[in-house]
């Protein structure tokens, strides 16, 4: 874990855990190429940026593990187009076919014990992730995944909704990427990191399995999209690859 404070240059933070750069990356206030030897206070100051906020936003990815979930050396040796058609056809699929099931699910064992307000929390909260994520799988093929299969066959992308570059979709899926890992978090809470209780049925405990799996699927899925997916989406519209 990096100390940070206004007085750090962009080297020092290359140095730390990767979601540091990101962050910092994602505001826009440093590109790839810049000077590393600026600091960040001379960033903000250039930038009108605040530097108090700036400080918050790097200070909580500095506190995020970085444990890969994955080997992901396989899926960076795929064409962008095999990757696309891996991720729609793995965990996409998955998704579309289970979301019901684990809403459903998580109904019923609440339902079976109301006095358990965190199985409701957790019901809550998967029908809030379950709603979120059938909108974010649409978004993600209409926008982005269209983008970069018309890039890796090399004809113009054609503008969507998020319009003709993939920066645009790509911060709105990490955005998406971040709410989803923040209700992963409530759930892994609401669970004891989905241990049954002594004495839980088989429903119960079938339906813990299942969020387990789901929590498992995400954080792979999002994994292959943030670190293999996206920057090589980048970097072929930039035409490096
Ligand atoms: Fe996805
Ligand atoms: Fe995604």
């Amino acid at each position: 874990m990096l100390t940070l404070s206004s007085r750090s240059k962009v080297a020092d933070l290359q140095n730390g855990p990767p979601a540091v750069m990101r962050t910092l990356v994602s505001t826009g206030i440093f590109r790839d190429g810049d000077d590393p030897e600026v600091t960040i206070g001379e960033l903000c100051w250039n930038f009108g940026f605040n530097p108090g906020i700036l400080l918050n936003m790097l200070q909580s990815a500095n506190t995020q593990e970085d444990v890969p979930p994955i080997d992901i050396a396989p899926f960076k040796a795929m064409s962008l187009l095999d990757l696309v058609e891996h991720i729609e056809d793995v965990h996409h699929r998955y998704l579309r076919e289970n979301l019901p099931l684990l809403t459903e699910l998580t109904r019923e064992v609440a339902a079976a014990h109301p006095e358990d307000g965190r199985l409701a929390a957790l019901k809550l909260e998967m029908q809030h992730v379950a709603t979120e994520l059938e909108s974010h799988l649409a978004h993600e093929e209409e926008a982005l995944f269209a983008m970069v299969r018309d890039l890796a066959i090399r004809t113009a992308v054609k503008p969507t909704r998020c319009g003709d570059a993939v920066g645009g979709p790509i911060a709105c899926m990490e955005t998406e990427h971040e709410a989803a890992l923040a209700s992963l978090k409530k759930m892994r809470e609401y669970t004891d990191g989905y241990t049954a209780p002594a004495g839980a049925d088989d429903l119960w405990q079938q339906m813990l399995a299942a969020v387990a799996r789901f929590d498992q699927d995400m954080v792979e899925h999002m994994y292959k999209e943030n670190r293999v997916l996206f920057p090589r989406a980048l970097d072929a519209q930039l035409g490096k690859s």
